[in-house]
């Protein structure tokens, strides 16, 4: 059970207590889909799935690190930063770096780490080992970094060394995560605000496609590059647009011309799901459930077919759901390419639920549908 595997490991791995132990957890998102790096809100949240640190400063430069759920180690100098070869211990060097690069004095460590975030589902293990080192070392070695800043810090290692060119919503929900609540998250100004989720007689499940999303290797970073080139077009056909926050539909239609068939169509999503997640959250705040439910399953459909960063497992799940008056909303979450869907459920009908959409798996794919029925949790903290 974690994290007390982890912590018993430590000893067996270092012969000695660690002397901190830290939970960065998972993140869910309830709307808000590539959105935040063009600018957009957010809706995620933390989730009792987490990845555990047991840690201890040392007096010389090296780090020993050990991956408890991988069983594998790794050994790197904080002096000379490069690349490993083993793909998991880069989202910690990368850290490191970071935290270099910003001038924090920092000494080596003794490390094990692993936890109970399915891998390459969309739920942001990546994102939770960099926001839990983060915050590990700024606690060994009394950085005084504030939050935001060691959200900032887990970016930049998954930008600059990772090479995922991924957007602040994933570290920021590791972070600032609060129980029972949902985190709108202003990705222009970074202002945001907890407000919490009570659905009394709903539940939040994610059902795992099975299929494992890399965004490294994937279109992810097409798609930013995509947006990217959408908006350097339209702000010079209109002037006063700085950010796809200034533009409408309308405006996007009228210069359709101008736009790659791609483009536009990835242009006419992000300013969608901009619209989307500020006509959610109103929604939400009454306690509307249903025009929640009709935004997620639009969201959807935007990322299906405009965005195109689902894939036919994800689809078929959410369709499963189309029909179901036992789910309020149901769409991919995450990056896309694989991972979970995300849906709100009637607690009374949940289990009725359940059982059909894996028989119905089983039947198309030959697969086991592993769901999880996810609680809202505090964010990255000592434990
Ligand atoms: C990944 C990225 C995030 C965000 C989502 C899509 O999780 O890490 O920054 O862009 O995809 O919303």
């Amino acid at each position: 059970m974690y994290p007390e595997n982890i912590i018993t490991k430590f000893q067996e791995q270092f012969s000695k207590e660690a002397s901190l132990v830290v939970r960065a957890p998972g993140r869910i998102n309830l709307i808000g889909e590539h959105t935040d790096y063009n600018d957009g809100f957010v809706l995620p949240a933390a989730i009792d799935k987490a990845i555990y640190f047991a840690i201890s400063p040392r007096e010389d430069e090296n780090c020993y690190v050990y991956a408890y759920d991988l069983k594998s180690s790794d050994t790197f100098s904080i002096s000379t930063i490069q690349k490993s070869d083993k793909s998991w211990a880069n989202y910690l060097i990368g850290v490191v770096d970071e935290l270099q690069k910003s001038e924090q004095k920092i000494k080596g460590f003794d490390l094990v780490f692993g936890g109970d975030i399915p891998l390459g589902a969309g739920v942001s293990s990546s994102a939770a080992v960099e926001t839990g080192l983060a915050f590990a070392l700024n606690q060994l070695y009394d950085l005084g970094l504030e939050t935001m800043q060691m959200v900032k810090i887990g970016k930049a290692a998954e930008n600059n060394f990772v090479g995922v060119n991924c957007g602040i919503m994933d570290q920021f929900a590791s972070m600032f995560g609060k129980k029972d609540a949902v985190i709108r998250l202003d990705c222009r100004s970074l202002e945001y605000q907890h407000f919490p989720l009570s659905l009394p007689n709903h539940t939040v499940i994610l059902c795992n496609s099975g299929v494992k999303h890399s965004l490294g290797d994937s279109e992810y970073n097409t798609r930013r590059l995509e947006c990217e080139e959408g908006l350097s077009i339209l702000s010079g056909i209109y002037p006063n647009v700085k950010s796809f926050r200034d533009l409408t539909l309308t405006m996007v239609e009228e210069a359709k011309t101008s736009l790659s068939e791609n483009v536009y169509k990835r242009c006419v999503y992000v300013v969608g799901e901009i619209d989307r997640v500020i006509v959610a959250c109103e929604a939400l705040e009454r306690n509307d459930l249903a025009t929640f439910g009709k935004k997620m399953y639009e969201t959807h459909d935007g990322l299906q077919h405009n965005y195109a960063v689902s894939c036919e497992e994800l689809d078929f799940l959410v369709d499963e759901t189309r029909e179901d008056d036992a789910v309020v909303g149901s769409r991919m979450m995450g990056g896309g390419f694989g991972g979970c869907s995300i849906n709100i459920v009637e607690k009374s009908k949940a289990e009725a639920f359940l059982n059909r959409i894996k028989k119905a798996y089983q039947a198309k794919y030959q697969k086991d549908l592993v769901t999880y029925a996810v609680a809202l949790t505090n964010g990255t903290e000592i434990i």
